[in-house]
């Protein structure tokens, strides 16, 4: 008896129906029972402790008696008995289904329990750190996506080519591409990388440094791992991306701060600082919007080579920030290996494609692909594999020129919107140049209410403040104005002022 194992399809997941009658005890032995009494109420059970959920269709009869060694009619006497007191619907033609109970409780009501250091082991103070700084996105908010800073026109991505290229892979993939794959990323896509970078951002580098990451956020955590240990001294741009900022704080490194002046991060104050690690992201300062200087690339880059650091380009945008007027990378302009430069392409396509690049100088090579083989491991390569063919058929080209245009217009847009209803009491610099606008609050309330104000009411913003790791925190708003097209951005800002005047006036 019970020796079957099945596991049935369901609209939302599978369940293994044996185990979840046995958790719920069916079973065991309890002669004075009928087994159909048994059966109910194990079933019954599991509905009322949401092991099996409302609108989770129950194996058919016949099927669950031959699973579990019972007749079918004692099966369908269980389940009557279920349908009389209204825990189950039999809807006939297609099965029984489990029904919405009067109060469901939500699963954290069921297995929360209060955790503190006493209950449990102490967090690490890494662990703390990170943990602190969680900001879970709401996946309901994500309608409003206006203004979330750092979106590219998510509204123009050729999802239709995309689809087309995900089908070609599925369709002609081998067994052995779905085994375990190179950490750096598979060599196709890295050749792939380095082509782009060379038409694009005039970079000259062997695809054998080039390791395909999640984004930059990962590329930095594994740099990061590699190179700090507590006390170690790092130099960040202030302001600068708060996650950036909380990654370094975790690994307890000494965080020194620079400037952000007309020329970009200025290390006057630093000097005498002993760094293994600059933080910068010299096309499009975060969230300054600061291009550095060629002359301030080659200062850091001297400063860099004096004290033994190696420097961290982040080129997050570059594909925007350098359209039209590039100027040369630190990487470039390096002739030392002493520039870690990343990339991503969660900012030209989309942040959920999860791909990012860097490129690693030979010394700190072999260590981030041991850390990375022995963490994340590697990054889908079904993914990497449409990515690359993506670049290859030039969709990425003309999805680039696509989304240049599209933020081109989105810009004069959003300005002249953001300025019509604003004016004065937020005001913007438009010399940004990349695809947000930070806008400067002539107020005495603090952007992190605003910003949780504007929230609540669909609207997306991020607080300046958070962005500084020293000194003054300016009031102001970091805006992404990109994402959404004209009617929308018209629309959010019309909402955002009545929004916000609400909040002056309550
Ligand atoms: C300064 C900076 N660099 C890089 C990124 C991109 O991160 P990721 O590629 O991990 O999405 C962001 C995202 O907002 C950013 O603000």
């Amino acid at each position: 008896m019970y020796t079957n194992f099945k596991i049935y399809s369901i609209p939302i997941m599978s369940f293994n129906i044996k185990n979840v009658l046995h958790s719920n005890g069916f079973g065991n032995k309890e002669r004075c029972k009928s087994v159909y009494v048994i059966l109910y109420e194990s079933l019954k059970k599991a509905i009322l402790n949401k092991t099996l959920t409302s609108g989770l269709k129950l194996p058919p009869t016949r099927v669950l008696a031959k699973d579990i060694g019972i007749s079918r009619s004692t099966v369908l006497k269980a389940y009557d008995l279920l349908v009389l007191e209204k825990l189950i619907n039999a809807i006939p033609g297609s099965g029984y289904y489990i029904s919405t109970l009067k109060k469901e409780k939500n699963l954290h009501d069921i297995y929360e329990v209060e955790g503190t250091g006493k209950k449990y082991p102490k967090i690490s103070k890494r662990g703390a750190v990170l943990k602190k700084g969680v900001q879970i996105i709401d996946p309901k908010s994500n309608s409003g996506i206006a203004f979330r800073p750092g979106l590219p026109p998510l509204d123009i991505f050729p999802v239709n080519k995309w689809k087309k290229l995900s089908g070609d892979y599925w369709r002609t993939v081998r067994f052995s591409q779905l085994s375990y794959s190179d950490p750096r990323g598979l060599s196709v896509l890295r050749e792939n990388v380095a082509s782009y970078l060379k038409l694009y951002r005039n970079i000259y580098c062997s695809p054998d440094q080039i390791i395909i990451t999640t984004g930059a956020l990962h590329s930095l955590s594994l740099i990061g791992d590699a190179l700090i240990d507590k006390n170690n001294e790092v130099i960040l741009e202030n302001p600068t991306n708060p996650l950036v900022y909380n990654l370094f704080k975790s690994l307890r490194a000494k965080i020194y701060q620079s400037e952000i002046d007309d020329e970009g991060i200025s290390i006057d104050n630093v000097t005498s600082k002993a760094p293994k690690l600059i933080y910068t992201t010299p096309s499009n300062q975060y969230p300054v919007g600061i291009r550095m200087t060629l002359k301030r690339r080659v200062k850091l880059l001297n400063w860099a080579n004096k004290k033994k650091a190696f420097i961290i380009e982040d080129d997050y945008d570059h594909e925007f920030s350098n359209w039209g007027n590039p100027i040369p990378s630190i990487y470039s302009l390096d002739n030392q290996q002493r520039t870690i430069y990343s990339g991503t392409f969660n900012k030209l396509l989309h942040p959920s494609i999860r791909l990012g690049y860097m490129i690693v100088p030979y010394y700190l090579l072999d260590t981030i692909i041991g850390l990375y083989q022995q963490s994340n491991r590697f990054v889908s390569p079904a993914t990497q594999n449409i990515l690359s063919t993506f670049i290859e058929k030039g969709y990425l080209n003309q999805h680039l020129r696509s989304v240049i245009e599209a933020s081109i217009e989105r810009k004069a847009s959003f300005l002249e919107h953001f300025r019509r209803a604003f004016d004065n009491e937020i005001e913007i610099n438009s010399k940004n140049t990349g695809l947000h606008f930070i806008g400067q609050l002539n107020t005495e309330i603090n952007d992190v209410d605003i910003s949780n104000h504007f929230s609540n009411k669909g609207v997306i913003t991020h607080p300046y403040s958070k962005c500084f790791i020293a000194g003054e925190q300016k009031n102001g708003l970091v805006m992404g104005y990109s994402s959404v097209n004209t009617t929308v951005i018209r629309e959010t800002i019309n909402r955002m002022k009545i929004v916000y005047t609400d909040l002056l006036n309550s």
